[in-house]
């Protein structure tokens, strides 16, 4: 008997195993952002639809993009599956740029003082701090592009192999640009432990420390290919001289 998921299109990114994907991501995100600032802190229900709906579309965002690089690599999931893996990762680096549009959209319908005092100076405009952390925030968005539009499915051959994989990559800058959204706004909060409700930690720190993993791991990914090269290039060196020994 054949079940109704093995009837979809392998490419579907709509299929239980993705649906899987969003309800552990998005779910802990929201169960993180509702337990931190509803019931430990004390958030009104009033400000669930935008002001926690928002911080928890700005966690699974964060998780999302991170994941996307990070399956094949750290996460040997659905290994058995190459061809599932690729849809997974292609469904999580979406979702977690489409996540962050939305992110941003509800932000801009927040963005005022009686919301983010600390943003704000007397005169009603942003600080230094908030201006540094918005500016990240937008170009990281933007840069959120380049790896989205590369997964359509034309692109490989319109722009070619190894310009394909540069716009893949430039979600690793988008990252970068994320953690200076994030520790420009954050840092403060992050040093007084005593604070936090219930001991949680405040979501800017978790979401940093989640959009450090791929740029560390591909870091130490580069590092292992580069030594191998070395290894290979010593290799090649020696074995004439030890063929001409042998002559
Ligand atoms: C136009 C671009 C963006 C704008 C205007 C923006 C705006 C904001 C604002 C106002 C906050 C404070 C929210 C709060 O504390 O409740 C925030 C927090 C945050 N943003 Fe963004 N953001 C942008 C892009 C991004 C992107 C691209 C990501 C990640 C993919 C991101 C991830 C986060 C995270 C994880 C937080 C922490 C939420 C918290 O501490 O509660 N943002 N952003």
């Amino acid at each position: 008997m054949t079940r109704d998921s093995d009837k979809l299109p392998p490419d579907r990114l709509v299929q239980p195993v993705t649906m899987k994907w969003f309800a552990v991501i998005f779910g802990a995100s929201l169960v993180y952002s509702i337990v931190r600032y509803h019931l430990v802190g004390d958030t009104p229900w009033t400000h669930f639809p935008l002001f926690i709906l928002n911080k928890a579309t700005s966690l699974a965002a964060v998780g999302f993009v991170a994941s996307s690089y990070l399956i094949g690599k750290i996460f040997c999931w659905h290994d058995h599956n190459k061809h599932l893996r690729l849809v997974v990762i292609k469904f999580c680096g979406l979702v977690g740029f489409f996540l962050a549009g939305i992110h941003a959209s509800l932000s801009f319908c927040l963005l005022r003082p009686a919301y983010f005092a600390k943003f704000f100076v007397e005169d009603g405009r942003l600080n230094f701090t908030a201006e540094l952390s918005m500016t990240a925030g937008v170009i990281g968005l933007f840069l959120l592009m380049s790896p989205a539009i590369t997964t359509l499915p034309m692109m490989p051959k319109a722009v070619g192999g190894w310009r394909w994989k540069r716009g893949q990559r430039v979600g690793y800058l988008a990252l970068a640009f994320v953690v200076i959204h994030l520790v420009a706004m954050g840092y403060k909060g992050w040093m007084t432990p005593s604070k936090w409700p219930g001991g949680l930690a405040p979501i800017s720190l978790i979401a940093v420390i989640v959009a450090l993993l791929p740029l560390i791991v591909r870091r130490k990914l580069e590092r292992q290919k580069q030594a191998r090269l070395k290894e290979r290039e010593t290799e090649a060196d020696s074995s004439p001289t030890e063929t001409g020994e042998e002559g």
